[in-house]
This record gives C-alpha cells, sequence and structure tokens, in this order.
C-alpha cells in the first residue's frame, strides 16, 4: 500500500518538474499554472503537459491542448472551452491576465466555487463568457463595465447573491443576459429597462422582489423575456406590452396579483406566454385573439374567471392551451375544435359546463385531453381520436354519458382515465389495439357486458380499474394475471361471478381488488407464484375450499381480506411467521380449528376472526371455555366497530395521497425554480402525471410536476410536534450537493406528512446491476464515485452526515452511469420522526457526537461490503465477516477468478489494493477501520482509474 502512495506522488512531482522546466511560451505557463490550482480528478486536462523534449516549434503549445483554440498561425489564444469537464475549485484570477486576447470564455457545467475572480474582467476582448452550472457565490463583483465587447453573458445555476449587478447595463454591446437560477435578491433595477441590443434577459428562479419595474417595456430588441419563480408584489405592468419584438414572455410563479393586463394583446409578435400559477384573477382577455402567432399560452393555477373566449377561434398556430386549476366557467367553445394545430389541452379543476366541442380531434393531431373535475356532460366526440396521435384521455369526475366506441380504435392510448362519470354500454376496447396501454380506470360508472376476455393482450398494462360498476357482470378472463407488468387489478362491486382463475406467472401483481362479487370455488394453490402481491382483497363472495397455505407465505403480503366467504378448515400457521403483515381478516366464513398463537395473528383483533362458530383461541374464546350468549354479543358489536376502524386506517395508510390538516408549506432547495406546494399535490392528486405506478406504491414514486420537470416524490408520515427539528434536518441534507449524491431538491409538507422531492435517475440501481459483467475500469470507476460521495459527507459537510443505511441498492446510476448516493441521512431522519432520536438536530448537538461517530464507522464497514459486492460480481453479499474468516489467499484467489485476473499480474496487483481496503473497512473493531479521505487516498493509486 505504501508503495502504491509513494509511486503517485512521485507521479506528481515529476509532473510539476517537467511544467517547471520545459514550459515555453507564456500562455502555456499560464494555462499549465492555471491547472494546477484547480481540482481535476476526472484528469480531463491530462494532455495539457509539455513534451520531453520541450517547445521547440516557436509556436504556442497550449494550442494543440484540449478545450485551447488559437489563430490560425498558433500565436494567440483566442478561446477557452472547458465545459463539463468535472473541474472544481476556486478559480485563479492572476492567469488570466496573460490570456487578454481571448474572444471566448467557457468553464460552464463544473463545480467552480467561491467567489469570481475582479481579474476575469481584465479579458477586454471578450465576446461570449458562460461561468453557467457552477457554485459561483457572493455578491456580484464590480468591474464588468471594463468588458466592452462582451455580447454573451451567462451566469446561469450559481450561488450569486445580494442585488442584480447595475452595472451590465452599460455593456452596450449587450445582447444575452442570464443571471437566473442564484439567489440575487431585492427588485429588479428599473434601469434594466435601458439596454440598447439587448436580445435574452433570463432572470428567472432568484429571490427577486419588488414591482416589476415598467421600464422593462423601454426593451425594444428583447425577443425573449424570462423573470418568474421570483416572489414580486403587485400585478403585471401593461407597459410591457411595448416590448414589440417579443416571442417568449415567462413570469410564472411570481406571486402576481390583479387582471391579466388587455395592452398585452399588442404583442403581437408573441408566441409562447407564460403566466401560470401566480394569483391573476378577471377574464382572459378577448383581445388576445389579436397574437396569432401564438403557440403556447399556459395562465393555469390562478383564479381566473369567466368563460374561455370565442374570439381564440382565430389562434390557428395555437398548440398548447392551459387554463387549468382556475375558477374558469360556461362552455367550450365549438369553433376550438378547428383550430388545426391544437395538441394538448387541459382545462381540468374548473367549473365549465355543457359538452365537448362535437368536432374536438377532428381537425388537428389531438395528443393530450384533460377535462377532468369540471361538470361536463354529454358523451365523448366522436373524432376524439381521429388525428392519430391521442396518448392521454383525462375525463373523470364529470357527468359524461353515453358509451366509449369512439376509443375502440385509439391505438396510440397510453392512458385512459374515465372514472366517476355515467358512462354505460359495453366495454368496447380491443386490447389487441392497444399496443402502449399503461393505465385504463373505468371505476365508478355503469358499464355492463363484462371485462373484455382479451385484456391479456394488453402487454404493457399497469393498472386496471373496473370498480363499482354495478352492473358489469361476467368472469375474470383467463390469463389476466399473466400480464407481464400488471400491478393493479380492481374489479369490486362488479358483479363478476365465475372462478378466480388461476394465477400462472402472475410475477408483477401487486394489489388485487375484487371485493362485493359472486366469485366462487376456491382460491388457487399456484397464488404463491405471485411474489410481489401486498394486498389482497377478496371480501363478499361465495369462495370455498381452505385457505392456501401458500398464500401465507407470499413474501411481501400485507393486507389480505377473505372476510364474508364460505371458507373452510384451518388457518394457516405460516400467517403468523410473515413480517410484512398488517391486516388479515377471516371473519364470516366457516373457519374452524385454534388460532395459530403468533404475536402478529393475536394482534389483528377479534374482528379479524368473528363469524366463525368452530374458530376459537387468542383473541377469540378461548378453545375449552365456551363464553355466555350475551357478552359474545357485546363482542361482536365491539368487534364490528373494529374492523371498520381498522380497515379505515388501513386504506387510509395505503391510499391516503393528501394530508387533511394543516397548511401545505413548500421548501426547496439551491437554484431551482420553486416549486409550490401545490404542484406536487396537484401532480399526485389526479394521478395524471404520475406516470406508470398505481397509487398503492404511493410511498415511493415518479412525478412530473405541472412544470414538466420530473422527480421522485417520497412520502413520510410524521407527528405535528417533530415537524420542526426533522425539517432542520431535511434541510441540512438539501444543502450537502456533491456530484456522487442524488439531488434533494426539496420537500414539501403539512403536519401530518412530507413528501420529499429528488431528481429522477432512471438507470437503475447497483444492487440490480451487480451481476452485470464489468470490465475493471467501470468497476474502479464506480468504487471511487461511491468513496468520493461518501467521503464528501463524512468530512467535507459540518456537521458530518453519516449516510446510515449504505447499500448497493441505494447506489443508483446518473445518466453518464456515474454512481450516486440514495437515502443520504434517511435513517436517522426516520428516527427522528418516530422519536428514536433525541429530538435536537444534530447542527445543534454538535461534532463530538458519539452516536454520529458510530454511525460514520458503520458506514464504512457497509462501504467495504459494497466493494466485496462489486469485485465478486454479487457473489459474496455482506461479506464483511466472511472475509476476516478465510486464508486471504483464498479470498485473492476467488477474487481474481471473479474478474478473470488469473493471468494477469497487474490487475492482480490492483485487485489486491482494492480487497485491502476491503479487509480494512470491514475490520470488526470500529476504531481500526480507516477514514473514508484515507480510503479514497488509497484507491486513488489505482490505474486503472476509470475514465
Ligand atoms: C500568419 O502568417 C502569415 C505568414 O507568415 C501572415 O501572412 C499572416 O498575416 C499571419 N496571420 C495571422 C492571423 O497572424
Ligand atoms: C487590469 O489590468 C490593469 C493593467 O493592464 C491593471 O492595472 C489592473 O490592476 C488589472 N485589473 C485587475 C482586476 O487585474
Ligand atoms: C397597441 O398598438 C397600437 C398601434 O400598434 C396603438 O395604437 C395602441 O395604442 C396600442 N394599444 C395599447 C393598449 O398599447
Ligand atoms: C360564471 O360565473 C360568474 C360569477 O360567478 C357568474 O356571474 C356567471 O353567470 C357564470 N357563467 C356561467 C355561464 O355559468
Ligand atoms: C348526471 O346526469 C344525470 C342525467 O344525465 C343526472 O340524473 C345526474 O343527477 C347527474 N349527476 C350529477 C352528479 O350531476
Amino acid at each position: 500500500m505504501q508503495i502504491l502512495i509513494w509511486s503517485y506522488f512521485d507521479l506528481l512531482i515529476f509532473f510539476m518538474l517537467i511544467a517547471v522546466v520545459l514550459a515555453a511560451d507564456p500562455y502555456s505557463d499560464a494555462l499549465l499554472s492555471l491547472k494546477s490550482e484547480i481540482i481535476d480528478d476526472s484528469k480531463s486536462l491530462d494532455d495539457w503537459k509539455v513534451p520531453s523534449e520541450g517547445n521547440i516549434s516557436g509556436k504556442i503549445l497550449a494550442c494543440s491542448w484540449s478545450g485551447v483554440e488559437c489563430n490560425e498561425n498558433s500565436t494567440i489564444v483566442t478561446s477557452l472551452n472547458l465545459c463539463m469537464k468535472n473541474l472544481a475549485g476556486k478559480l485563479p484570477g492572476k492567469q488570466l491576465g496573460v490570456l487578454t486576447q481571448l474572444a471566448g470564455l467557457n468553464i460552464s457545467q463544473n463545480s467552480f466555487s467561491g467567489e469570481i475572480p475582479v481579474e476575469i474582467f481584465n479579458l477586454t476582448n471578450l465576446r461570449i463568457l458562460d461561468i453557467s452550472g457552477n457554485n459561483f457565490s457572493g455578491r456580484f463583483p464590480r468591474g464588468i463595465t471594463s468588458m466592452k465587447n462582451l455580447v454573451h453573458f451567462d451566469a446561469l445555476s450559481n450561488s450569486f447573491s445580494g442585488p442584480l449587478p447595475v452595472e451590465v447595463t452599460e455593456l452596450e454591446s449587450l445582447k444575452v443576459l442570464n443571471l437566473a437560477g442564484s439567489y440575487f435578491d431585492g427588485p429588479i433595477p428599473s434601469s434594466y429597462g435601458s439596454f440598447k441590443r439587448l436580445e435574452y434577459l433570463h432572470l428567472a428562479g432568484n429571490s427577486l422582489t419588488g414591482k416589476i419595474p415598467p421600464e422593462l417595456g423601454n426593451l425594444k430588441t428583447v425577443t425573449h423575456m424570462e423573470i418568474g419563480y421570483n416572489f414580486y408584489e403587485g400585478n403585471i405592468p401593461w407597459q410591457l406590452s411595448n416590448m414589440s419584438e417579443l416571442q417568449y414572455l415567462d413570469i410564472a410563479g411570481s406571486n402576481l396579483s390583479g387582471s391579466i393586463p388587455r395592452e398585452l394583446s399588442n404583442l403581437t409578435k408573441l408566441e409562447s406566454l407564460f403566466l401560470f400559477r401566480n394569483r391573476l384573477t378577471g377574464p382572459i382577455p378577448w383581445e388576445f385573439s389579436r397574437i396569432v402567432p401564438l403557440i403556447d399560452l399556459d395562465l393555469s393555477d390562478n383564479l381566473i374567471s369567466g368563460p374561455i373566449p370565442e374570439s381564440f377561434a382565430v389562434l390557428k398556430n395555437l398548440r398548447l392551451l392551459s387554463l387549468m386549476f382556475n375558477e374558469m366557467n360556461g362552455t367550450v367553445p365549438e369553433s376550438l375544435a378547428e383550430l388545426p394545430s391544437m395538441e394538448i389541452l387541459f382545462i381540468w379543476n374548473n367549473f365549465f359546463t355543457g359538452t365537448l366541442p362535437k368536432n374536438l380531434g377532428m381537425n388537428s393531431k389531438l395528443r393530450w385531453l384533460d377535462v377532468s373535475n369540471n361538470s361536463f356532460i354529454g358523451s365523448i366526440p366522436p373524432g376524439i381520436c381521429a388525428g392519430g396521435k391521442l396518448f392521454k384521455l383525462m375525463l373523470f369526475s364529470n357527468n359524461f354519458t353515453g358509451n366509449l366506441p369512439p376509443l375502440s380504435n385509439c391505438s396510440s392510448l397510453v392512458r385512459i382515465r374515465v372514472e366517476d362519470n355515467s358512462f354505460s354500454g359495453e366495454i368496447p376496447l380491443k386490447f389487441s389495439n392497444f399496443p402502449d396501454i399503461t393505465y385504463i380506470d373505468l371505476s365508478k360508472n355503469r358499464f355492463t357486458g363484462g371485462i373484455p376476455s382479451d385484456i391479456s393482450r394488453a402487454l404493457k398494462l399497469q393498472y386496471f380499474s373496473v370498480s363499482n360498476n354495478p352492473e358489469l357482470g361476467g368472469i375474470i378472463p383467463e390469463n389476466t394475471w399473466s400480464l407481464p407488468f400488471l400491478q393493479n387489478f380492481s374489479a369490486s362491486y362488479c358483479n363478476i361471478s365465475g372462478n378466480l382463475p388461476p394465477f400462472r406467472s402472475c410475477k408483477s401483481i401487486i394489489v388485487i381488488e375484487l371485493r362485493m362479487n359472486n366469485i366462487s370455488g376456491s382460491i388457487p394453490k399456484n397464488i404463491s407464484d405471485c411474489h410481489s402481491l401486498e394486498m389482497i382483497n377478496l371480501a363478499s363472495n361465495h369462495l370455498s375450499g381452505h385457505i392456501p397455505k401458500e398464500i401465507a407465505s407470499l413474501p411481501s403480503l400485507v393486507f389480505v381480506d377473505l372476510s364474508h366467504n364460505d371458507l373452510i378448515g384451518s388457518i394457516p400457521v405460516e400467517f403468523g411467521k410473515s413480517s410484512s403483515l398488517v391486516l388479515l381478516n377471516v371473519s364470516y366464513n366457516d373457519i374452524s380449528g385454534t388460532i395459530p398463537s403468533k404475536k402478529v395473528l393475536r394482534s389483528m383483533g377479534r374482528s379479524a376472526y368473528i363469524g366463525n362458530p368452530e374458530l376459537c383461541g387468542k383473541p377469540l374464546k378461548s378453545c375449552s371455555n365456551p363464553i355466555n350468549g350475551k357478552k359474545l354479543r357485546l363482542i361482536l358489536l365491539v368487534s364490528a366497530g373494529a374492523v371498520i376502524l381498522m380497515a379505515a386506517i388501513i386504506f387510509g395508510l395505503i391510499y391516503r395521497q393528501k394530508g387533511s390538516k394543516g397548511q401545505w408549506q413548500m421548501n426547496s432547495f439551491i437554484g431551482l425554480p420553486q416549486f409550490t406546494a401545490n404542484d406536487i399535490l396537484r401532480s399526485f392528486d389526479c394521478a395524471n402525471s404520475m406516470e406508470e405506478l398505481p397509487p398503492y406504491s404511493g410511498a415511493f414514486c415518479k412525478a412530473v410536476l405541472p412544470t414538466g420537470i420530473t422527480v421522485l416524490v417520497k412520502k413520510l408520515e410524521w407527528e405535528p410536534k417533530r415537524v420542526k427539528v426533522a425539517s432542520e434536518s431535511i434541510t441540512q441534507l438539501g444543502s450537502a450537493r456533491h456530484m456522487n449524491l442524488i439531488r434533494l431538491l426539496g420537500f414539501c409538507y403539512n403536519k401530518q406528512m412530507t413528501y420529499l422531492l429528488y431528481d429522477y435517475l432512471p438507470n437503475g440501481n447497483l444492487a440490480e446491476k451487480l451481476r452485470m459483467q464489468r470490465d475493471w475500469g467501470m468497476k474502479c470507476r464506480i468504487m471511487i464515485g461511491i468513496a468520493k460521495g461518501l467521503c464528501f459527507l463524512h468530512h467535507d459537510c459540518k456537521p458530518a452526515i453519516p449516510h446510515g443505511d449504505l447499500k448497493s441498492s441505494n447506489v443508483i446510476f446518473d445518466d453518464n452511469s456515474e454512481p450516486r448516493l440514495a437515502d443520504v441521512g434517511f435513517k436517522h431522519l426516520m428516527q427522528l420522526i418516530k422519536g428514536t432520536a433525541p429530538a435536537t438536530s444534530r447542527l445543534a448537538a454538535g461534532e463530538s457526537n458519539d452516536c454520529i461517530k458510530e454511525e460514520l464507522y458503520e458506514d464504512i464497514y457497509n462501504f467495504g461490503e459494497i466493494i466485496l459486492e462489486i469485485l465478486s460480481n454479487g457473489r459474496l453479499i455482506n461479506g464483511g465477516a466472511s472475509i476476516h474468516g478465510k486464508p486471504k489467499d483464498v479470498v485473492l484467489r476467488e477474487i481474481y477468478h471473479d474478474n478473470e485476473a488469473e493471468s494477469t499480474n497487474s490487475l492482480q496487483e490492483e485487485i489486491k489494493v482494492v480487497v485491502d481496503v476491503a479487509l480494512l473497512c470491514t475490520k470488526s473493531r470500529a476504531v481500526d477501520r480507516p477514514s473514508m479521505e484515507d480510503v479514497l487516498k488509497l484507491l486513488s493509486g489505482l490505474k486503472a482509474k476509470g475514465k
């Protein structure tokens, strides 16, 4: 090990010597010096070096380096492009003095931090400066006026604070100004209306306050203006209507009130107008029909009233019309159906009445229609699907009637939600025509004619509900359970008869609800195939035969209701061994024998067992001592109450998606657009954007916010008195940002629960991919990535944050296959919420907390186990203890074999290093384990240190 560290340092010194002795020209010297002062963990600037023979050409050596551009004779460095090179540290200033001829400097998408060096303003020839996507902080320094030639200045997504820089208005050539996504506060300076050539102005997502200055109306050259996601007061100044070149205007999420100025209709070049999520009142000005180029109009989530203007019939370019979450009423103008470009129409959650336009869908390629939660009547327009592109159709919670034939050939559909209406007739969906359908909700209607028998051909179906169609009838089609992705099948209260079809290959199903039907026959034994089953409700049918013990052994089972059937035999003892079971109800059958004396079964209470005269044992009467009739009646009464209560609690736990008490509050972190609690709740409420996952998985699901951002949402319940301390703890987690951690974007909460929002990364976790063959470089890259994330938590966060639950399923891959740690600090958070940790935040408790130290050591142990899993392609799981029990050469030989390294000496050397690290990390005495800083140093010696 020591040898490795030495050779690493030797190498460093060697390179430094080369740099000092051999560099030739001042440009290259300056760049090498720059490189030496910044952090380049990915070795992106590895080719920045001087060849051993020195610079003999007389030209600038740096011209051949990555990211460096020169003039044609290689005598001047003209631009530097270091975009996305994983660079970090403070940006040094003094070397910039040498690069005075630079016309372009792009250091975007790195992790530079600290203040921006004022020397940068001495680059007076610069035309393009891009520092976006870094973490520069502090007030924006004075001096930018010396960059007289600056045309394009992009500082999007940093952590600047204080007022917006006023000096930029003196830059006469400036065309693009982007200061969005920092913490700039105070008002927009009124002098921002004095730019002469500005075309693009982006100030969104800061903490700006005050009124929007009417002077912005003087910006006659601006075509694109985004100033939303701030906290202004007052209304939209009508003077903005003077911005005669404006094509794109976004002032969403900005706390604006008052009505929408009708003068804005003078913006006759406008293509996109976004004013959603404000507190705007009054009607939509009918004059907006003058904005003929309008393509996207989003006024959703305001307090807008009145109708959709008839005059919109002339907006031939309109593609998106979003008016959802307002207080609009009246009918939808027939003329809206004539618009040839209309693709997305969102008008849900308003007070609209009447029928949908009868030609809707006939004249455009309608893709997404959502009119849910209004008071519409009448039938589905016959041509709704005529454009051949309709993929989401949301009509739920209206009073539509008629039947579904307009949908029977609509093969583009992915999602249909028509629940809670008055539809009737047969369900005419031919599932072989629906190759992409994933979600169908037909519940709470008056359908008849049974479930279509070809449902098993909807190969992508995940969610199907037809519950509460009392006259549906028919049977459950034969191969329903074997649909490869089906997670939820609900058909309660549907007058279904026949037997339960066998559960052959029902591997994906999670929820089965068939309450209140006429199903007979026995429960098939091969229910044991349904490994994922968590909830099954077969109550109030005519099922007979025994309760198969196979159902009791299902690994994830939470909820089983078999009450009110004709089941016989005894209660399988296997239920008593289940660690997941929360509710079992077998009441009102003909079950006999003794209730197995297991704690979990007793905890169900009497209500779970009553109504079975031959059944005895705790919690019912003991098997030898019958009790008298009066007492029994009392027990029955009490128990019935308990059944209802218990069921209510369970259903509440499972299905409750929205708290009933307490104001929702939202907290979002660092340079991101501000979401409101409303956004989050809304994406759940209508499950509209809750892609692919049935409500049952609500504890952890993907949600698409109305702004189009996809997030992963995790739900936690908490008690009012824990809110403060837990939210402090979440805030601490939110401020820990590192490229090997999943970003916590924010959280919204009320007194009863909180939703945590994380970056959504769809590429799977390490546990799923352990057995995948990887080359050694890739393995090193994963191990080092995890180590970096952990090292950051342990050493760079003050106080240190223990991960608390480090395991391979908590290592998620991002788009670049870089590992990121998930669930950071989550275990501690749960303890805070449950009250098993002291109700003081760790910030207050300080660093010397022994309990934290314990957890840090545990993280290190778990890290050791993870690298064993990676080394052995998943052969060694929890192998920390076992590898200490084996001779080291045996362990090594097996791991060489796992990595096909039997005959490669250099690879064996590296594997040995990593196995040594694993052995150190998993030492049984915690204090003997190395710190993560040391671990990272040891691993940095690996040559294959992956790229
Ligand atoms: C490049 O060199 C040639 C000849 O040496 C000269 O004519 C030309 O002006 C130079 N160009 C630049 C941009 O310096
Ligand atoms: C810019 O350059 C001038 C001389 O060219 C020097 O006096 C001044 O200190 C420099 N400013 C900064 C901020 O480096
Ligand atoms: C709209 O523009 C027209 C001329 O283009 C002008 O006469 C009118 O006053 C403007 N209206 C508003 C409200 O600014
Ligand atoms: C819409 O609401 C307004 C205000 O509540 C009411 O005066 C008007 O009559 C309503 N219009 C329709 C068509 O219901
Ligand atoms: C729905 O419409 C039917 C008649 O079409 C009517 O009887 C029923 O009351 C309506 N329901 C609601 C909730 O308005």
